[in-house]
């Protein structure tokens, strides 16, 4: 059944990341951002030894880990149905990083159930652990070699007619790779973002005492006919994946490495899952993807429309040729929010080089898109942007700011930054702090510098900045954030604002949170509210209900509101209260 080879069969990958942290608001979040690269970087003999490589995405070879057998008469031994099949096994797993890591952990779910797998929530219960990580910044992984210790600790005290196995699956397999199982004797398989397929017949070698590996990175996989198990059923918002991987090489940035090259799924099978999406009553969908709005659909029927390059935002660039045809992300938002007018349409992470004007009009126009944009800067110092090869200057960054500005008046705008990059001087680090207390963002996601090998800046720059540097320049940049967010949030009192209802809030149960159009957590009475503005008939709200809300107080964090009534998301730009109309976001 199986040839001796296999015994290690590993299968090599890499692909790109991003990770989930929490921001100053204290949501988690998908990470990823944009970037750029000086012009003597972007010659093609750069960009080869710079990325990943050709091994990268070959089946692995070592003595260790052997490549999976080819039988003489060229095919590959696969497994019988009977051998993959989990016999009802419990599986646990553990998320780590960003939102995309959440969708895969959907997807691995997805395919172990339908090979017989049973999920539990229990991880003293589990037949199998699988974590599932993020390797962006050294803390990312620190954190779970501390819970893969522990992990070794319960598979010694388990009983021997019950084993216990233990996988690593993401972008720490990715980037690791064997690595990983030589110094965890513990883990049984990992799994690279791209080998969730390949799941049970891992786990099936485990089962014989071998240790597993599949780490090949694919230039194809969208997991499009995968459909995601969610892990919060019912709950009034989810993902939607629509592409994966990376093709813009940041300086600092592991995820090309661990999530591969940029692909997008088909576009019939996203408005197939938002179709099935909106019949469970689903009320908010975000788009998933490293680069969300780089989406490039060249599916067959797709390519027909090929020719035209790929319009970029004003003073962009990208290390990578133009790139021509295919089906764009202003063609996919417009059939997404198309689906169902009372479902809203959010995108994460986007790269602030694809903003052209048909997708900010599209936002402005369309009532169920948010007008929330992320728009990841790094840095405010066009030295910096250039060592981290972002392609663009500050005042590119600041122009676009002001172009989105112009074209959607109302909106919301949240960024990504580093402190503390190589070479970054007081005076680059000021201009940091300068450019944020301009464009004052609704929220951001702040960093200091981790250096990860195998980037450019692992291999050509300095990790200069003391860590003692890093963190007094986080704390500033922290501070000044926080200001113009509570700046922002303050204006927001006596405004009406669309919220959507998710749940009880975390901290008081006799309150409800939501979200408004911009993504800032709104915090209300839970109490019965009037079915339409002015009506007698009053009813409890319920999470999946669109509410307006009176702003009445705020932190840099938070609104609180009083709920006024019931209302949709179509009904409420034209709806009159208390005498002031409202309008997308708000009302003044
Ligand atoms: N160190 C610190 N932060 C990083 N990011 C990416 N790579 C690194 C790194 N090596 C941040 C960027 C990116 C976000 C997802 O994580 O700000 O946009
Ligand atoms: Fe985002 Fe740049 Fe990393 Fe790509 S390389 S994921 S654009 S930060």
């Amino acid at each position: 059944m199986y040839s001796a080879c296999l015994r290690m069969n590993l299968i090599a990958s890499m692909r790109p990341y991003w990770s989930v942290q929490k921001n100053l608001q204290g949501q988690f979040r998908t990470c990823c951002a944009g970037h750029t690269s000086d012009k003597i970087s972007t010659n093609s003999s750069t960009k080869l030894k710079d990325g990943p490589s050709l091994q990268d995405f070959l089946k692995y070879s070592t003595e260790d880990l052997r490549p999976v057998e080819i039988g003489e008469d060229g095919t590959v031994p696969y497994l019988n149905e009977d051998d993959v099949w989990g016999g009802r096994r419990k599986v646990y797993f553990e998320t780590y990083g960003c939102q995309m890591n959440v969708s895969d952990t959907e997807i691995a779910w997805s395919v172990l159930k339908d090979s017989g797998y049973q999920r539990t929530e229990s991880v003293n219960d589990a037949d199998v652990i699988l974590a599932v990580t993020c390797a962006i910044r050294e803390n990312a992984e620190q954190k779970i070699w501390t819970r893969l210790q522990q992990f070794r600790a319960m598979k010694t005290r388990r009983n021997k007619s019950r084993p216990l196995k233990v996988g690593v699956l993401g972008c720490m397999a990715e980037r690791l790779k064997k690595d990983l199982l030589e110094r965890e004797k513990s883990v049984d398989l990992i799994a690279g973002p791209d080998a969730y397929r390949d799941l049970p017949r891992l786990l099936s070698l485990t089962e014989s005492g071998q240790r597993a590996a599949n780490v090949v990175l694919s230039l194809e996989e969208t997991y499009a006919d995968v459909m995601p198990v969610r892990m919060n059923a019912g709950a009034p918002t989810a993902f939607v994946s629509i592409m994966r991987g990376c093709d813009n090489m940041c300086s600092y940035c592991i995820v090309p490495f661990t999530r591969g090259r940029e692909r997008s799924r088909p576009i019939r099978s996203i408005l197939e899952e938002v179709r099935a999406l909106s019949g469970q009553g689903v009320k908010e969908v975000t788009l998933l993807g490293q680069n969300v709005n780089s989406y490039r659909d060249m599916s067959e029927q797709q390519q027909q429309l090929a020719g035209s390059p790929t319009n970029l935002s004003a003073g962009f660039g990208t290390i990578y040729r133009k790139k021509k045809g295919g089906l764009r992300f202003s063609a996919l938002l417009d059939r997404v929010s198309q689906v169902d007018p009372e479902m809203r349409i959010r995108f994460v992470s986007p790269h602030p080089k694809d903003f052209p004007d048909e997708v900010l009009q599209l936002i402005r126009d369309r009532p169920n898109i948010c007008n929330h944009l992320h728009l990841p800067a790094q840095s405010g110092s066009s030295q910096v942007l250039q060592s981290m090869r972002r392609n663009h200057t500050r005042e590119a960054y600041l122009e676009l700011v002001q172009h989105v500005k112009e074209v959607i008046p109302d909106v919301s705008l949240s960024s990504d930054f580093i402190v503390g990059f190589c070479g970054e001087t007081e005076d680059d680090h000021n201009q940091t702090l300068s450019l944020a207390r301009q464009v004052r963002y609704d929220n951001a996601y702040l960093f200091a510098y981790s250096m990860r090998k195998k980037t450019h800046a692992y291999h050509k720059l300095m990790d200069d900045v003391p860590a003692g540097v890093k963190q007094r320049r986080l704390a500033e940049l922290i501070d000044v954030c926080r200001k113009g967010m509570a700046e922002a949030n303050a204006e927001r009192i006596e405004q009406v604002h669309l919220v959507l209802v998710e749940g009880l809030s975390k901290k008081s149960p006799s309150d409800l949170a939501g979200r408004n159009d911009g993504n800032t957590k709104v915090i209300i009475p839970n109490m019965d509210i009037p079915d339409e503005v002015g009506g007698q008939q009053c009813s409890a709200m319920k999470a999946g209900d669109y509410v307006a809300v009176k702003i009445t107080s705020s932190t840099s964090q938070v609104l609180k509101g009083i709920p006024l009534a019931h209302t949709n998301l179509q009904g409420f730009p034209s709806m009159t209260l208390e005498g002031q109309k409202a309008v997308k976001i708000s009302s003044t």
